[in-house]
């Protein structure tokens, strides 16, 4: 059958950005505005509920349309691809509006707070061409993960081993004084799903599937309902055994993923985003200088970003198919979290696939865990 000609042929894509904070400022903006210099897209409104914000952000990048209301600005405008930069627990029933109005979705991590809420996001996507709701992980883009995964996909350098996938961070109490965060009802997890989640992601991305999961939680410091550091061990389908640390309480702040395979380790050290340089492989002895060098070619250097990233959707869209880090393959980082969790809470090992409707850790990422409940609706800021 003949493909149906794009409804984005010969056009740009019609942009709408939802919250204009912090990352919607400082990540979406940029992206879009790099791909408009391409000819890909156009932003044709924001949407904020603090109109100050929103008024201020459409006049410093001169976007036509400012609202407050998200079903108005749908309606009124029809955005081809709508970028969610709100609070994770907005995410859902944001994605799902847009999503009905005909738009393909760009959610900021973390996706949702539950599996539940992933799934019925997913149930709402189109099934033939999209639109389709993806999930903002760019550390998963850029020249050195792509040379990475693909050595790893083709066993370049023998099987995987062992890996250690490190979140090590740094976050003062002025940064929980912010409603949203530290609380399960706002920000859905601690450390493990608001900062853990890229390197845990890319790790997933880099080594497939995983098949067991055993985990501790702390809330060490923080005056918090969350953890504010877990540890978790990892068993991969592939055989390979990992380490995760998740913490916010670390003064020397860096982002680490290692990979032992048979013939070369793996590392990449970085912060908040990588570029070839970040990336070191280091052979077993035996391996031939030329054939190392072969896996060092990163080739020309495009750094994890939100552009990197967003150029990939937007090519997913004008070819009407179902873009990386949404559907099954936007959950797996969610699902190893809400183990992760249930492990810590339960005192087991968890496998993959347990955890689905009937479970109390489907719905919510604190399960029905004693001393990790959420505070008394009264006391939960909205
Ligand atoms: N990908 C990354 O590296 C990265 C980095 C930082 C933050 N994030 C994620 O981005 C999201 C937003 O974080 P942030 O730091 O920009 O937060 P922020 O508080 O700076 O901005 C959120 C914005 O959403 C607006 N908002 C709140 N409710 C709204 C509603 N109902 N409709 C429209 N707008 C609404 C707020 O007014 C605010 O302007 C979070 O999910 C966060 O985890 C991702």
């Amino acid at each position: 059958m003949p493909r149906t000609r794009s409804p984005f042929a010969g056009r740009r894509i019609r942009a709408a950005v939802i919250g204009t904070g912090a990352i919607g400022r400082g990540s979406h903006l940029p992206a879009l505005a790099g791909l408009a210099e391409e000819g890909g897209t156009e932003v044709v409104a924001a949407v904020d509920i603090d109109q100050d914000a929103v008024e201020a952000f459409c006049a410093q990048a001169g976007i036509p349309h400012a609202y407050t209301d998200l079903d108005r600005m749908l309606a009124e405008q029809r955005p081809d691809l709508v970028t969610i930069c709100t609070p994770p627990t907005l995410h859902r029933a944001q994605t799902v509006a847009a999503l009905r109005a005909g738009a393909w979705v760009w959610c900021e991590k973390p996706p949702v707070p539950s599996l539940a809420d992933f799934d019925a996001i997913e149930a709402e996507e189109g099934t033939d061409g999209g639109p389709y709701a993806a999930i903002v992980f760019q550390h998963r883009f850029g020249s050195g993960s792509r040379q990475v995964r693909r050595l790893l996909a083709e066993r370049a350098m023998g099987r995987p081993l062992v890996a250690h996938c490190q979140t090590t961070w740094y976050r003062d109490s002025a940064y929980y004084a912010v409603p949203w965060r530290g609380r399960w009802h706002t920000e859905g997890g601690g450390p493990a799903m608001g900062h853990g989640i890229h390197q845990m992601d890319l790790l997933l991305d880099l080594l497939g599937p995983w098949s067991e999961v055993r985990a501790m939680a702390g809330r060490l410091v923080h005056d918090v309902e969350t953890e504010d550091v877990s540890t978790a061990l990892v068993r991969f389908a592939n055989g390979a055994l990992a380490t995760v640390v998740n913490s916010v309480l670390s003064p020397d702040e860096v982002s680490r993923i290692r990979i032992d395979c048979e013939r070369a380790t793996v590392e990449l050290t970085h912060l908040y985003g990588h570029a070839n340089d970040d990336w070191r492989i280091t052979p077993a002895p035996d391996v031939p200088a030329e054939q190392a060098a072969l896996w060092r070619d990163f080739g020309p250097d495009v750094p994890s970003s939100h552009l990197a990233q967003l150029r990939e959707l937007i090519a997913s869209m004008r070819a009407g198919e179902r873009p990386r880090s949404s559907g099954a393959d936007g959950r797996t980082s969610l699902e190893l979290i809400t183990a992760l969790y249930k492990s810590a809470f339960t005192d087991t090992t968890v496998r993959a696939g347990e955890i689905g409707p009937g479970d109390p850790y489907y719905t919510a990422l604190h399960g029905d865990a004693p001393g990790w409940a959420p505070r008394a609706a009264e006391e939960v800021p909205a």
